[in-house]
């Protein structure tokens, strides 16, 4: 990670591990927990973690009273520890580092750490998710995923979008009704767990120019899938006077930024997630671009079926226009390539309500959907929004939404409306790829599912 300075604090300066280098031949006090432990003898090596690494402390008899030795023998993995002594250069170690130990202070003795370097099975580990977050690999991960966050608003914050939140409770859906949480508001009715915080981010737009809306979003999925969290983090741009060509280039640069500030910040992180980044490293403009009806071309000219189950039975026939892309035909088109591809100009009726038609031909939506290499699927959903004020009710009374509780919306198509776009990149989606995590829940710090809520 890139931020390397100490944190001083009014009354201590702490030491951490990601700044041993600027402390080699000196004494220093970590401040951590036990992740693993061996010992021989007169030695005792003690991997300490302290939330920003781990390094390995040397505990020699001779160099500590016996009182510290015997401490540091009777140590287990996860028990607390403030240690002390000298940083020493060593090539061999990972961190670079290792610590001769003079001191150590024991703060609690962990008995019985549920979870042990050997193998855990999945739900084992998701149930004990507050103490999995200990451990090396999903440590990287929460690494890369705060690096994601901060790349998606430096870049927009060094670009001239002002941050604009929008509202979690909302009285009307964004992203169809069949994935609506929905809770009692009091005396006024249902309120709904926000979707997405685009509709209010295009108010913020028409009154900022360019903004951008980051927070949890939520939608009642039943996908038991490795992609779909019930809860997820979104950033959505939105900006006035953007096309969808504007838009798609926007989500361009965004991305590339994104991928290479994690190369650059995160090498260790990386490393400890065994990423090959050969193919992240290409991540650079222009990515591909095909509109959906190409996509279909291909689909049939490579032979990649359409699957359906009717009565229990699976069905394979041509890909049919008109019908939207799973994760089949997502992967298979992304086999191809290196770096991601837009897939543009989407059928209106598998795209939502706001999106502009499209001109030239009114059975198209100026939709864009950017999808990632390596198996990634869809990381960003986007479009130019219908500006047009019989439109748009048009399409909210075709979706049999509630024309009230969109008249706040139809009105920003009434007073000074203008061109605009927007798209929403989803952090975990984009963290899973760039870690080359297998699942989704473990690039969340407390993953939410349709079978899981707890912790
Ligand atoms: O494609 P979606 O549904 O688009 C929107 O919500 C638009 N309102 C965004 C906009 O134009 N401002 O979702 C956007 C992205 C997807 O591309 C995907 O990365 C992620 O959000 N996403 C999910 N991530 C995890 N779990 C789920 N259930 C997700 N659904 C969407
Ligand atoms: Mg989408």
């Amino acid at each position: 990670m890139e931020s390397k300075g100490q944190i001083i604090s009014r009354y201590k300066t702490y030491h951490y591990i990601e700044n041993l280098d600027k402390y080699v031949g000196q004494e220093v006090t970590l401040r951590g927990w036990v992740y693993h432990k061996t010992g021989k003898g007169k030695l005792q090596f003690i991997q300490l973690r302290d939330g920003t690494g781990i390094v390995q402390c040397v505990v020699f008899k001779g160099n500590v009273s016996e009182e510290v030795f015997e401490n540091a023998k009777d140590l287990t993995q996860e028990s607390s520890v403030i240690i002390k002594g000298t940083v020493r250069e060593d090539p061999r170690s990972p961190s670079g580092f290792e610590i001769d130990v003079t001191d150590l202070k024991v703060v609690q003795l962990t008995r019985d750490y549920p979870i042990t370097p050997k193998e855990h099975g999945d739900t084992f580990l998701l149930e004990h998710r507050h103490l999995w977050l200990r451990s090396s690999r999903q440590h990287a991960i929460m690494r890369v995923r705060a690096a994601v966050v901060k790349a998606i608003r430096d870049f927009f914050d060094g670009n001239g979008f002002k941050l604009m939140d929008s509202p979690i409770l909302t009285p009307n859906a964004c992203e169809g009704t069949t994935t609506l949480f929905e809770t009692q508001y009091f005396d006024l009715g249902k309120a709904y767990l926000s979707q997405s915080g685009q509709l209010y981010a295009e108010a913020s737009a028409m009154a900022l120019g360019r903004v951008y809306t980051f927070g949890p979003v939520f939608r009642a999925e039943l996908s038991k899938t490795r992609k779909h969290l019930t809860e997820f983090w979104m950033v959505e741009p939105e900006m006035a006077y953007f096309d969808l060509e504007d838009d798609m280039d926007l989500a361009e640069d965004l991305v590339e930024y994104i991928v290479q500030y994690v190369l650059k910040t995160c090498k260790k992180e990386l490393e400890t997630l065994e990423r090959d980044t050969t193919k992240l490293e290409k991540v650079k403009r222009p990515f591909y671009r095909m509109t959906y009806t190409e996509a279909v071309e291909w689909l049939n000219k490579n032979n990649i079926p359409l699957i359906r189950k009717v009565g229990g039975k699976e069905i394979e026939e041509p890909f049919p226009w008109g019908e939207d892309f799973g994760a089949v035909q997502e992967e298979a088109i992304m086999e191809q390539f290196d770096k991601p591809c837009i897939i543009h100009h989407y059928p209106a009726k598998v795209k939502a309500f706001y999106m502009k038609r499209d001109p030239e031909n009114p059975e198209l939506v100026l939709a864009m959907d950017m999808l990632a290499p390596e198996r990634g699927g869809e990381i960003i959903g986007g479009s130019q929004r219908e500006d047009d004020y019989d439109r748009l009710l048009e399409r909210i009374k075709e979706e049999n939404l509630p024309i009230e509780a969109f008249q706040w919306y139809l009105d920003l198509r009434k007073y000074g409306s203008v061109p605009h776009s927007g798209f929403g990149l989803g952090i975990e989606r984009t963290v899973k790829w760039i870690t080359g995590a297998k699942h989704i829940r473990e690039v969340i710090p407390f993953p939410r599912m349709i079978y899981r809520i707890v912790p």
